[in-house]
């Protein structure tokens, strides 16, 4: 099992079970601050329940979690909601408020969690979907007016508008053309390195192997709710697990 010292997130004997039915069971290990990291898994092996308990969305049902060394269950909810502005988020369907315009939809998370003026909303916005290469000329259209690329480009912008020291990524290009999910796997590199100054911490939830070898630098799979193989990327090529080995031949 990998270890890293100060890590961004860190999970020590988590164990969630939902009834009966344990989904992450006695789960320890950590996630490397500064770096892409994926973990795989065959659908129900409860990797957006794993996501979940780093936004501290659900709690484990013994164990701690830690992010950032903060520990979750220590905060209280308004601590916990200020909290997550040290997160940005991408969902599969890049989440966006169908009435607002793309430039509404990145100023949204600006308005709700910051003192800043209209007119400075106004800029920062602009910088960042022009950051993701949004023209000034799609500003004002509807997600619904927008390519399934470009919304995603959007959704990546408002998950930046925070300037997060962590992106989190539940199934970042699942039900895109080769194209898109081309165009989305270079944007969450481009998002990780550009911001070289700072802490960006990259944590994606994938069943799209090739993109998780050509982007990451360490790999978990999870299995039933247990990390059964976690490497850096050019060692989890050749790992000689048979369930990952029959992943990677998918
Ligand atoms: N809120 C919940 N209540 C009960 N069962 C849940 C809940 N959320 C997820 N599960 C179950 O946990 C398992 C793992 O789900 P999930 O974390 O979504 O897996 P993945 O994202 O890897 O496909 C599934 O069997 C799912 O039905
Ligand atoms: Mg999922």
């Amino acid at each position: 099992m990998l270890t890293f010292e100060n890590p961004a997130i860190s999970f020590k004997n988590v164990t969630k079970k939902f009834g009966e039915h344990v989904i992450l069971n006695d789960l320890s290990f950590d996630i490397a601050r500064n770096k892409i990291t994926t973990i795989l898994g065959f659908s129900g092996a409860g990797k957006s329940t794993l996501l979940k308990h780093i936004l501290g969305i659900i709690q484990p049902t013994s164990g701690k979690v830690f992010v950032l060394g903060q520990d979750l269950e220590s905060l209280d909810k308004v601590q916990l909601r200020e909290f997550r502005r040290n997160f940005g988020m991408l969902f599969q369907y890049a989440a966006l408020f169908d009435s607002f315009t793309a430039e509404e939809n990145v100023a949204f998370p600006l308005q709700e969690f910051t003192s800043l003026t209209k007119a400075q909303i106004t800029e920062k916005v602009k910088d960042l979907l022009l950051s993701v290469g949004i023209k000034e000329e799609s500003f004002k259209k509807l997600p619904s007016e927008l390519s399934g690329g470009m919304r995603k480009r959007v959704g990546l912008a408002r998950g930046l508008a925070l300037s997060p020291g962590i992106m989190l990524y539940d199934e970042p290009t699942t039900g895109l053309d080769p194209i898109t999910t081309k165009m989305v796997n270079n944007l969450i590199v481009e998002t990780a390195t550009i911001h070289k100054d700072r802490e960006m911490t990259s944590v994606i939830i994938s069943h799209d192997v090739k993109a998780t070898l050509e982007i990451s630098d360490y790999v978990a799979f999870l299995d039933r709710g247990t990390i059964i193989e976690y490497l850096p990327v050019s060692d989890f090529k050749n790992s000689t697990n048979p369930l990952v080995q029959e992943f990677l031949r998918l």
